[in-house]
């Protein structure tokens, strides 16, 4: 899930050479985390500086869905998912900016949300896809709320619980929308309106493979130390084995991964999938860390 806001250590060097010899930089596209918005500025608007400053003349746009900061924040826990990437797709489609390619950075779910984005609509093209502690075999269980937000939360839980496949909650809901019950694959398999949709488990869509495998990089960071996600495997596309909800398998065993459903076995051998872990609990990196490690894939 994800912090309202990230907590990056504010200190740290945070230097970089700039080996780019294009025209011009790629410009960058960000999607927020839960109960975060586009333009907070102790997160995505810190973000967004920060990409500024490195990368001089870089295009950032960290996007805000709905009409205000408050509908963004509220459309990050009941606006259907798909709808979102709907309205994405329209809006890169229609920016003047990134009709060259863009580099795409998702934190927490913003991460599968923008997988969802490149697999659906490839234009204007994703480049890199940076996923910061999304979970893209979703998540199992909601374990601590953001402060801020906590009512909300305890009641999202309490919606969780009583059927995150129930169609009400799974049309509004959009933590249920990346609910995936390993003790329950079936129903996951038939309900789940957007996951188990992005994830090919109910058909193969190949424009979905051919159009994720276009990525230049898939860039998936995992905190190490993360106690908001369940299971932290998720992060880099791992999850608990079917069956029961205590033993984790990596990427590379499961049958997604085997029966190259998506095209990640290839992208793997070919070397575009990048795994990089953090030390911290979810969401949180030094600035130190951010440039060392992600800045080298927006250039
Ligand atoms: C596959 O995905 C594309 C892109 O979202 C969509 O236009 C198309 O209708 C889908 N095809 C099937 C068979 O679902
Ligand atoms: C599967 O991935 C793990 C890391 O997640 C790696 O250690 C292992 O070597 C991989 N196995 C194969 C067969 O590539």
């Amino acid at each position: 899930m994800a912090l309202p806001r990230l907590l990056i250590l504010l200190i740290g060097f945070c230097g970089l050479s700039s080996g780019r010899s294009r025209a011009g930089p790629v410009p960058l596209v960000i999607w927020h985390g839960m109960g975060d918005s586009c333009c907070n500025p102790e997160s995505m608007g810190y973000i967004k500086k920060l990409v500024e400053k490195k990368i001089p003349g870089i295009y950032v746009l960290s996007l805000k869905i709905g009409r205000t900061v408050i509908e963004d924040m509220e459309n990050s826990f009941f606006l259907n998912v798909n709808d979102q990437v709907a309205f994405v797709c329209d809006k890169l489609a229609k920016d003047p900016q990134l009709q060259g390619g863009y580099n795409a950075m998702g934190f927490s779910q913003g991460g599968q949300f923008l997988r969802a984005v490149v697999q659906r609509c490839p234009s204007p093209p994703m480049i890199n896809l940076i996923s910061v502690g999304g979970q893209h075999q979703g998540v199992y269980g909601f374990p601590r709320c953001p402060g801020e937000s906590s009512h909300l939360c305890d009641w999202i839980r309490k919606m969780l619980d009583i059927g995150a496949y129930a169609k009400p909650i799974q049309q509004r809901l959009v933590q249920a929308q990346y609910w995936h019950d390993p003790l329950n694959e079936e129903e996951y398999r038939k309900n789940s309106v957007f996951l188990a949709d992005i994830n090919q488990e109910r058909c193969i869509n190949k424009t979905y493979k051919t159009n994720l495998m276009s990525l230049k990089k898939f860039v998936m960071v995992r905190f190490l130390k993360d106690s908001m996600v369940d299971p932290p495997a998720s992060e880099w596309f791992g999850y608990y084995r079917s069956g029961q909800a205590k033993e984790t398998i990596p990427l590379n065993e499961t049958a997604l991964y085997k029966e190259d459903r998506l095209g990640l076995k290839e992208m793997d051998q070919g070397g575009k999938l990048v795994f990089l872990g953090a030390a911290g609990d979810h969401l949180q990196f030094s600035k130190e860390w951010f440039c060392e490690n992600i800045l080298p894939f927006l250039q």
